[in-house]
C-alpha cells in the first residue's frame, strides 16, 4: 500500500527551488517546477554527485557535473551521460503540507 508521509511544506521549496529532506534514511530532492511540486533521488544516476546542485529547467531536472537532463515526470534521461533513469516518487500536497511516498 502507498504511505505518504509529510517531509516539508510549501514555504520550503519555493517556485524554482530544490530542497533536501530525508524520509525513511532514504535522501530525496523535492523541486518547486513554477507550482509544481516532483519528488527525486538527490543522486545523480551517472555518478555520485548531488543533484540538488544542478539546476531546474521547467519539469527538467540538469546535473551540473556533466549536463544531463532529467525529466522529472518520469525520471528519464534527456542527454547523455547519464543512461540509468532517475527514481522519482509520487507526491501529493494537503494545504501547505507537502508528502511523498517511497513505494
Ligand atoms: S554525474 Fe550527473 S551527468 Fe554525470
Amino acid at each position: 500500500m502507498t504511505e505518504f508521509k509529510q517531509v516539508a511544506t510549501l514555504d520550503d521549496v519555493a517556485p524554482g527551488t530544490m530542497y533536501r529532506v530525508e524520509l525513511d534514511g532514504k535522501r530525496i530532492l523535492l523541486a518547486n517546477a513554477d507550482g509544481t511540486i516532483y519528488a527525486c533521488d538527490e543522486m545523480c544516476t551517472h555518478e555520485d554527485f548531488s543533484l540538488a546542485l544542478g539546476a531546474l529547467q521547467g519539469d527538467c531536472l540538469k546535473c551540473s557535473l556533466h549536463g544531463s537532463r532529467f525529466d522529472l515526470k518520469t525520471g528519464r534521461p534527456l542527454d547523455e551521460p547519464a543512461d540509468e533513469d532517475l527514481a522519482v516518487y509520487p507526491v501529493k500536497v494537503e494545504g501547505n503540507k507537502i508528502f511523498v511516498a517511497l513505494d
